[in-house]
């Protein structure tokens, strides 16, 4: 074990590409607030139950990928993999439900953890931005959900996203569907891999996320969930197309979509996006409807429906097809004090800009040539360069140079937020 390395499948995340993120989450929060939607900030530990009853024991998230633990009291305790288990939690004790204006709202944002193998796009510990929206059946409902997500995409400026759906039906759907799949990988599952033994055990419809090759023309084959659809979750389907036809949102219908958590009823989605590079990341986004993990969990009967986002695979679309170049960090002045007896005087000057002015400021704190200063502050992205020397400290005084022009003012500093003021807004007037 090197303790200089971060644990597998894990990564740090810093200056540029930490802006990236903040500008990623503050972005999707911004939108999520638009549609009517409020912050939750569940604990990232929660008892393992929530997600083996919530995920469901046949997913490869709870028989594989869980981060499960016993803490020094033995409670058995779980690294959430993903939010949705531990938010119904959250309403069902804090019985947010109980409110008389339903569908409840709800966003996050935060680590998940999934012990998965490491490779592109596919961290063990990674983030999510997700809503739920709980309380409300309507296929509306879901068209809202899905549409919140769309423009969170297109926002960022990722043109050209594919939106998927299909539809995991009802109860008695999918009943008759996992019976299909049954008596279909009944002649086929002494050849496939031990993985999928288990699945046709558990829950047949997991066999559908088996990723073995050797498996894959087996499954392509399988039985599809459309022929299996009630007509009441087939005219629902429709109204969802139909929806998003009239809010103009591009999608295509993927049969062979299921979704590897359990939960899940009627509409499911994923968003795909080919980045310039051609890089596979999986999926950006995905979630759907699910009808009875409130109850599954020990609360009412109340359907939900959501999706979360993997954060670091936006991040790297975003990075791959140069969208990004708005986040680098910039200063609007880089305060350069001319010897060490200057820096204090610099750290008052920095101190009011920020607290008075709320300027971004940062200043130079070693010893280093007024030459190097400036290319500091050009690296920074300042605006301004703020020179202190003997004399500027002796008459209470700064000197200020716009660094693209070049034009320089000595300034009081008693003066100093109003002259930014000013040369900013002159700036915009400019424009
Ligand atoms: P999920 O499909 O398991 O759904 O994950 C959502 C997103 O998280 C994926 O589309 C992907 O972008 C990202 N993701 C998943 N695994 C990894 C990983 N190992 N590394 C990096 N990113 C990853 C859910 O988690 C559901 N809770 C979504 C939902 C919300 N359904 C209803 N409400």
């Amino acid at each position: 074990m090197d303790i200089i390395n971060n644990v597998k499948g894990t990564h740090d995340v810093f200056l540029d590409e930490n802006n990236a993120y903040e500008m990623v989450e503050s972005m999707m929060k911004s939108i999520a607030e638009l549609y009517g939607y409020n912050g939750v900030r569940p604990p990232v530990l929660e008892y393992s139950q929530v997600f083996s009853r919530g995920v469901g024991e046949s997913s490869d998230i709870v028989r594989k990928e869980m981060y499960t633990f016993l803490d020094k009291g033995g409670r058995e305790l779980t690294l959430r993999p993903e939010f949705t288990a531990g938010i119904m939690r959250l309403v069902i004790q804090n019985k947010l439900y109980a409110t008389n204006e339903l569908p409840l709202k709800l966003y996050y944002n935060g680590p998940v953890f999934r012990y998965e193998r490491p490779q592109l796009g596919r961290y063990r510990q990674f983030n999510q931005f997700g809503v739920e929206s709980i309380g409300n059946n309507s296929p509306i409902n879901d068209v809202e959900v899905i549409v919140l997500a769309y423009t969170i995409l297109c926002s960022l400026g990722l043109e050209g996203v594919t939106l998927k759906i299909n539809t995991l039906g009802d109860d008695v759907s999918r009943d008759n569907y996992r019976k299909a799949l049954k008596e279909y990988f009944a002649k086929h599952i002494g050849n496939m891999c031990e993985d999928c033994k288990s699945r046709y055990e558990l829950n047949p419809l997991r066999i559908l996320d088996c990723k073995v090759s050797e498996d894959r023309p087996i499954i392509d084959k399988a039985p599809k969930i459309g022929d299996y659809l009630s007509e009441q979750s087939k005219l629902r389907f429709e109204d969802v197309k139909d929806a998003l036809d009239t809010l103009q949102i591009p999608y295509e219908v993927d049969d062979g979509l299921v979704r590897g958590l359990d939960y899940y009823s009627e509409t499911v989605f994923e968003f795909h996006y080919k980045s310039k590079t051609g890089a596979n990341y999986g999926a950006i986004g995905a979630g759907g409807h699910y009808g009875k993990l409130m109850q599954e969990l020990g609360g009412p009967e109340m359907p939900g429906v959501g999706f979360s986002f993997g954060i670091e695979r936006i991040v790297s679309v975003l990075k791959d097809d140069s969208l990004l170049e708005d986040t680098k960090s910039s200063l609007d002045a880089y305060i350069m004090p001319l010897g060490s007896e200057s820096l204090l005087f610099a750290e008052e000057v920095a101190v009011l800009l920020r607290n008075s002015g709320g300027y971004r400021v940062d200043l130079c704190f070693d010893k280093t040539k007024i030459s190097n200063m400036f290319k500091r502050a050009t690296n920074k992205g300042a605006k301004f360069g703020i020179i202190i020397g003997e004399d500027e400290i002796n008459n209470e005084s700064v000197i200020l140079k716009k660094l693209d022009t070049q034009e320089q003012f000595t300034v009081k500093v008693d003066d100093l937020v109003n002259k930014l003021d000013e040369l900013y807004d002159m700036e915009e007037g400019n424009k």
